[in-house]
């Protein structure tokens, strides 16, 4: 075997062990070589295993020094993409007033759309650049952006061309969602905008090729299942997957619908009760959860113990927006999942890895295995547990993107 680059002194190399999403107990079992090493070819994995097992010949040869490595990790939601802040809201939640009564008065999301639809691409890919460089130190080398503070359709499409910008200018490999987020004030301007979505926004989304999927927020504050469905058909017509904002505060049947639809993923979960979670269980869908939204709004953890212990397969993100979660790191969010979801450090690995790949329907990201893409983490330390077991540094050493280190991403490369 000819090899462009052989990495070498992998204490442990760790990745799922086959494609597809993990359910319930086997979002447990990984496969961890000790003293590994990993070839590349062509930006591809052309062979991982023990060290003493590899006799080919390698142009190059790294030693990572009795490191452990990891696939890259998957951040399969997050809002990346917004201008102005929500330092008023957050004092306003610190003194007592719900996320939800801002929202209701024209406040929280609807202060982002207003910043965001009036600025120019230009300033909010300045913007938008820093916040996808820390998700990518922090590991994620797959990252969902949705679009959805644009509110008017064209100001949606312009968010979209937004995070096209961003995935031309960025090593990370960027996945974007067209996001239906909050409806207009009246039932006749509610109505005509699902007309319009359907008829118009989501065809023109499809033809330009802007989004991988739609994804509407089903809530009391947003919209009904009942206005989802019909904007998730359009998006199936149209050959985009779907995925659903559903049951954060109150049960709103946005699960129910999402599974009934074939949604890749149900996201937020935090007001998801028993009886749900064991429709999830038993249903191809992945379960998304957003530990930072409960560390940030203080809402019940959702379900992740449950969800597992059901047979669910559980993916978790961080869900960076201004609003709900200001989490800048996709590590940490699996280590959040530990801490508030009940998750083990093997199932949040698999959560930030393959399943959430699943969440975004591909099945070539977030494993290391022969033929995939050389999307790899270089950890701090020789276990790699360090991963999820760190809280406010970053566990990751080194980031490289089909089998090139990314430099700003290095501890000499950030300064750090
Ligand atoms: O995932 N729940 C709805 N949407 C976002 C929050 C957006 C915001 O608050 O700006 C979320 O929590
Ligand atoms: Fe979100």
């Amino acid at each position: 075997m000819k090899a462009d680059l052989l990495i070498r002194g992998i204490s442990q190399l760790v990745t799922a062990e086959s494609p597809g999403p993990k359910h319930g107990a086997a979002m447990r079992q990984l496969r961890i070589i000790e003293h590994a090493s990993l070839a590349v070819s062509d930006g591809k994995i052309l062979w991982a295993g023990p060290e003493s097992d590899w006799s080919g010949d390698a142009a190059a040869v790294v030693d990572v020094g009795r490191r452990a490595v990891v696939p890259g990790l998957v951040d399969p939601h997050t809002h990346a993409v917004w201008a102005g802040d929500r330092l008023a809201d957050f004092d306003a939640r610190i003194s007592g007033v719900p996320y939800e009564r801002i929202l209701a008065s024209g406040g929280g999301i609807w202060s982002t759309i207003r910043a965001t639809a009036s600025a120019p691409a230009d300033e909010l890919i300045r913007l938008a650049k820093p916040r996808i460089d820390a998700l990518l130190r922090s590991g994620a080398t797959t990252i969902e952006v949705k679009s959805g503070y644009g509110f008017s359709l064209d100001a949606e499409i312009a968010m979209l061309q937004v995070i096209r910008a961003l995935s031309d200018a960025s090593p990370a490999r960027i996945v974007p969602t067209l996001l239906i987020h909050v409806p207009p004030k009246s039932a006749a301007d509610r109505a005509a905008c699902v007309s319009d979505v359907c008829q118009t926004l989501v065809p023109e989304v499809a033809r330009q090729k802007l989004a991988a999927a739609v994804d509407v927020f089903i809530e009391k504050e947003a919209w009904s299942a009942a206005e989802a469905e019909p904007i998730l058909a359009s998006a199936r017509q149209h050959g985009l997957a779907i995925k659903l904002h559903t049951e954060q505060f109150h049960r709103v049947g946005g699960l129910e619908l999402g599974l009934r639809m074939g949604a890749l993923s149900v996201d937020h979960l935090e007001a998801c009760v028993a009886e749900q979670v064991a429709l999830i269980a038993c249903s191809k869908t992945v379960a998304t959860i957003l530990p930072g939204v409960s560390l940030h709004l203080g809402l019940p953890p959702a379900p992740g113990r449950a969800l597992i212990d059901a047979g669910a397969a559980v993916a978790v993100g961080t869900d960076l927006n201004p609003g709900s979660s200001p989490l800048f790191s996709t590590a940490t969010a699996l280590a959040l999942s530990i801490r508030l979801n009940g998750l083990t450090a093997q199932e949040a690995l698999v959560a930030g890895t393959v399943n959430a790949a699943c969440a975004l329907g591909l099945d070539d990201a977030g494993r290391l295995e022969p033929g995939l893409p050389a999307d790899f983490l270089v950890l701090d330390g020789s276990d790699w547990r360090e991963l999820v077991y760190t809280l406010g540094a970053n566990p990751v050493r080194e980031v490289w993107i089909r089998g090139v280190s990314i430099p700003s991403c290095t501890a000499e490369g950030s300064g750090r």
